[in-house]
């Protein structure tokens, strides 16, 4: 039955929902296509972005996750700009190509104000070669605007599910957690000239087929140039774990993810996909097998050893006591394995992103 479909130029809600529902051997089948579709038009590379979590304070509530405002279990930190440079140094001194600032939500003068000195620098220690992805949340225009002056190219920020009812039941219903507002700034980085990255999570409670197939029209609609989502992972700590009784197995949260990606790269062709941290999380080869699949991003952690058990959203997460050099020395052998070469020392821009710039 899928044959039919993977014949297509492109997809309806009904069929992407007929192949987020196909059988185990059809599955083969969209996995064989939507790697041929990479190989194709992107080729078997994978690009670098060293991930610093530089700190997780965070103003938001977000039910999801593990360090939100409220848990106070949590024992927050804010990596100082020597150690954000040290780190950045890694990833230059490595070959990285690019690094990403991550971090939880802040909005206030001082924290736009630090960003931009920091992309600044960044932009000078490594002269001009680093690339820079940002993702530190909802912010204004014109903070979106600075920080792209001073050099940062990328913004990562995940919509989390295009569905309002849904994203109203796992964030508090209040002003700062506003689906519209979190569309505005998509909307702003993309005019601002960013390479606009989202994403969402797979298997919530609550989620539906046909709402991860509304997701994959989301992206596409909106013709986002960057992707990264990934299994949703419940967290003891959080309200939403209440629910764990009622998800998906991780088994499944993790195999809808990798169609998921199959999908979005079928109907997405030369944009850039992340193989995310969540699903090695579940999966010790997670990553490895969306590479295969049709990812071609990989965020090696490159944040200091210290604060790495604190930045912990989802239960499991590896790579907690590893250092960037550990990181460094296992991915090499990971990417071979999954048939992949990774492209040191370049940008890895999206090609999607390139071609309307053109
Ligand atoms: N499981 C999986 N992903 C999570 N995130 C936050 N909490 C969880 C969780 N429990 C994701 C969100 C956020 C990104 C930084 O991490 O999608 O945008
Ligand atoms: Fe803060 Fe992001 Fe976690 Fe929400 S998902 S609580 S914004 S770090
Ligand atoms: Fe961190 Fe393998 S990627 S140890």
């Amino acid at each position: 039955m899928i044959q039919k479909i993977l014949s297509q130029e492109n997809f309806t809600k009904e069929d992407i929902v007929q192949l987020l529902n196909c059988s185990k051997e059809e599955q083969i089948l969209l996995f064989e296509k939507s790697a041929k579709v990479k190989e194709k038009y992107i080729g078997n590379y994978v690009y670098l972005r060293g991930l610093i979590e530089f700190s997780n304070i965070c103003i938001k509530n977000c039910f999801y996750c593990g360090i939100r405002k409220d848990n106070s279990k949590v024992s927050r930190y804010n990596i100082s700009d020597e150690e954000i440079l040290e780190a950045t140094k890694f990833a230059y001194e490595n070959n990285y190509g690019s690094i990403v600032l991550q971090s939880g939500e802040l909005q206030n003068d001082t924290f736009s104000d630090r960003i931009e000195k920091l992309i600044t620098k960044i932009k000078s220690i490594s002269d001009n070669k680093l690339g820079i992805t940002l993702s530190c949340g909802e912010q204004s225009e014109e903070t979106y605007s600075r920080w792209f002056n001073a050099g940062a190219h990328r913004y990562l920020l995940r919509i989390e599910t295009s569905n309002i009812d849904l994203y109203k039941k796992i964030h508090p219903n209040d002003d700062t957690h506003n689906w519209n507002k979190r569309l505005d700034c998509l909307i702003s980085l993309k005019k601002i000239g960013y390479q606009t990255g989202t994403g969402i999570m797979i298997g919530l409670p609550f989620q539906t087929i046909e709402n991860l197939a509304d997701d994959l029209i989301f992206m596409r609609d909106f013709d986002i140039d960057m992707c990264g989502m990934g299994p949703f992972i419940e967290h003891i700590e959080t309200p939403l774990y209440q629910y764990k009784n009622n998800l998906y197995t991780l088994e499944k949260r993790l195999n809808l993810t990798f169609r998921m990606i199959a999908i979005l790269r079928i109907i997405m062709k030369d944009i850039n996909i992340a193989a995310t941290t969540a699903l090695q999380a579940i999966d010790d080869i997670g990553r490895e097998k969306a590479i295969r699949i049709g990812a071609n991003i990989l965020m090696p952690n490159i944040t200091p050893n210290e604060f790495r058990d604190k930045y912990i959203l989802y239960e499991n997460k590896p790579c907690t006591n590893e250092s960037s050099s550990d990181c460094k020395n296992c991915i090499d052998v990971r990417m071979k394995i999954a048939g992949n070469t990774i492209e040191y020392g370049k940008w890895g821009d999206s090609l999607h992103f390139q071609k309307q710039s053109e």
